[in-house]
């Protein structure tokens, strides 16, 4: 269970929880006219159960490749990405994906859009309706589930993306810059919601990211990604007891240090 690899008292939850993700000298090579295009080469990292992973660099060192690999949306051309010890061989109810457009049915009401992927799964319709109230209010949008995507604000449609991937329980969840279209305060509510979830729920989180600020407030690791072709070039823990916050001499010199890294790629 989660209560005992989370932080206990602000200090670093136990480092010896299972691997969930498991990723050794993985590349990715796009064919492209008259060649090919590494986009990424010789990853490997790992990430235990309960983990709260950022990854940033910058544009095109593969973050979002990577993240689609790990879905399976893509297929590695070199390298093993394993889930709880599993090749990955496609997409699988085990990941999930938040993108930064929210990626709602317009047609479909809140309720419908946090409903779809259980009714894929075949779940009777009185679980699916439990399940979906208590994720609505989980997200803070219980009084909206009967509204249109175009009726609600974007910050509140991201809300309606994260409950529809969570309430299907995927052990890891992967974002990819899902808040860089969200104003200053709605981006820090979808940030501390997220924290606030992840701790409720046992998912392990990969968040691609290029701010380094919201890396260092939700991670507990940040993997800096360098291209090009894209290659891991630093892991860095971030241990800061919880809640975090910005202004905190020691977030500010992790920051620094981040993005000291990410400008001289050393
Ligand atoms: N389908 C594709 N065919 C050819 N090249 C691709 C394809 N998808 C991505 N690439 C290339 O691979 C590299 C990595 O792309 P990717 O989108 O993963 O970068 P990124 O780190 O997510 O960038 P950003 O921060 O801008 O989102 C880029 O050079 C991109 O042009
Ligand atoms: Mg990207």
């Amino acid at each position: 269970m989660k209560a005992n690899l989370k932080l206990i008292g602000g200090l670093p939850r136990a480092e010896k929880s299972p691997k969930v993700l498991d990723l050794t000298a993985v590349s990715k090579v796009f064919p492209i006219s008259g060649g090919f295009f590494t986009a990424f080469e010789n990853l490997t990292f790992s990430a235990r159960t309960g983990e709260f992973l950022a990854v940033t660099g910058p544009s095109g060192c593969g973050k979002s490749t990577l993240l689609k690999i790990i879905a399976g949306f893509l297929k590695a051309d070199a390298g093993k990405v394993l889930i709880s010890g599993s090749p990955v061989k496609g997409p699988g109810a085990d990941r999930c994906m938040v993108f930064q457009e929210d990626a709602l049915f317009p047609w479909l009401t809140v309720e419908e859009n946090v409903a779809f992927g259980l009714f894929r799964r075949g779940l009777v319709k009185k679980k699916i309706k439990e399940r979906v109230a208590h994720f609505l209010e989980l997200v803070g949008l219980a009084p909206f589930g009967r509204y249109l995507p175009g009726e609600i604000s974007g910050g509140m449609r991201q809300r309606v993306a994260l409950a529809r991937v969570l309430v299907l329980e995927p052990l890891v969840l992967l974002m990819d810059e899902p808040f860089a279209s969200l104003d200053m305060q709605t981006r820090q509510e979808m940030q501390d919601l997220t924290v606030s979830l992840w701790k409720e729920l046992d998912q392990t989180i990969v968040f691609v990211t290029h701010d380094v600020v919201e890396a260092c407030s939700l991670a507990d690791r940040v993997l800096i990604m360098k291209g090009a072709p894209g290659r891991i070039q630093d892991d860095i823990p971030v241990n800061l007891p919880r809640p975090r916050s910005v202004d905190s001499p020691a977030l500010l010199r992790l920051k620094a240090k981040i993005r000291q890294k990410l400008a001289t790629g050393l």
